[in-house]
């Protein structure tokens, strides 16, 4: 079994993955990534984002995002663009907070509208506006909302929607997966930017997990009352991480959680796709960044499939 043949078949666009420059160099790692059948989308980890993109203001450097670009295209895969506007991963230059209401207005302007007309065409939906909530859902406050307060989205979203008209437009979120605070404050968000008629197409789920802590049908109610928004939504950056060492138990719970997650975008017809946040335990982000946790992917670090992929593939 494929996962990107059996989600087509399914009628979802695409199961796809995340993946990054540096990986591209490993030929067993691309020998997999490279089947289209398997998956059917990607999202550049990390080369389209402001640091990599717009280091110095006004010079951009596309050439590591081209090579993932270029990738979408040699491969016949969809293309999830990510992202224009974010905190993290943000150069000093703009995170320093010196510009005014006007100056700050036209640097997101001119990343959102230079990144997404670069790749004019050739990405099927971006991630304008990431992760812009605390999990209290108050305002992130950093240089964008600290300046702009809460029309920094718009902006972006109209730079995004003017470079490329026919790109979907999303707002990528986390712990949105169930009801609280943070899913409630980004509800309204979409709710208000949908009535003012501000081009916004999509809601991500980036769907970050933890083995045994996941709710398949709290999941799908969220998708489910995001959709009833009138946008589409989609799971971008699936992983279910478990505190290491990895067990027979876990990975068997494992199993039965990125079943219930597939299970709940499957039930949902406006959810388009699922992305794994990478496929193989390899290349994971989950252990750099959560002490002590890991083993979050569908393949382990040596390519094999691990129950996780029987629990994605039995719920597409
Ligand atoms: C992560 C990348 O995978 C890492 O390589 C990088 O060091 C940090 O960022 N939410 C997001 C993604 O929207 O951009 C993050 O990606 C993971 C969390």
């Amino acid at each position: 079994a494929k996962l990107n043949t059996l989600a087509k078949a399914a009628s979802k666009l695409y199961f796809g993955t995340a993946t990054d420059n540096p990986e591209l160099t490993d030929t067993g790692y691309t020998a997999i990534l490279d089947d289209n059948t398997q998956f059917g989308q990607i999202t550049p980890a990390n080369s389209m984002k402001w640091d990599a993109i717009e280091p110095e203001q006004g010079v951009f450097t596309f050439t590591e995002g081209d090579q993932i670009a270029d990738l979408a295209m040699t491969n016949a895969m969809l293309l999830r663009g990510h992202n224009c506007v974010w905190y993290n991963q943000l150069p000093s230059w703009v995170s320093d907070g010196t510009f005014t209401v006007a100056q700050l207005t036209s640097v997101i302007q001119n990343h959102c509208s230079t990144l997404v007309g670069h790749y004019k065409g050739q990405v099927y939906a971006w991630d304008v506006v990431n992760e812009p909530f605390n999990d209290d859902g108050t305002w992130r406050t950093d240089v964008f909302f600290n300046t702009l307060g809460t029309s920094y989205p718009q902006i972006a979203l109209e730079a995004a929607s003017q470079a490329d008209p026919n790109a979907k437009l999303y707002i990528n979120e986390y712990n949105i997966e169930f009801a609280g605070p943070k899913a409630t404050a980004l509800l309204s968000l979409v709710e208000s930017l949908k009535s003012a008629g501000v081009p916004l197409d999509g809601v991500g789920f980036q769907c970050h997990f933890i083995v045994g802590e996941v709710s398949g049908s709290g999941l799908q109610t969220q998708l489910s009352t995001f959709a009833a928004q009138g946008v589409e939504v989609a799971l971008t950056e699936l992983d279910i991480r478990m505190t290491l060492p990895e067990t027979p138990a876990l990975l068997a719970q494992q199993k039965t959680d990125y079943n219930s997650v597939i299970t709940a975008c499957m039930s949902v017809e406006s959810c388009v796709g699922i992305t794994v946040w990478d496929w193989t335990d390899k290349y994971s982000w989950v252990p750099s960044t959560f002490s002590g946790q890991g083993a979050a992917c569908p393949w382990d670090e040596n390519f094999v499939k691990k129950p996780a992929f029987d629990g994605i593939a039995a719920a597409l």
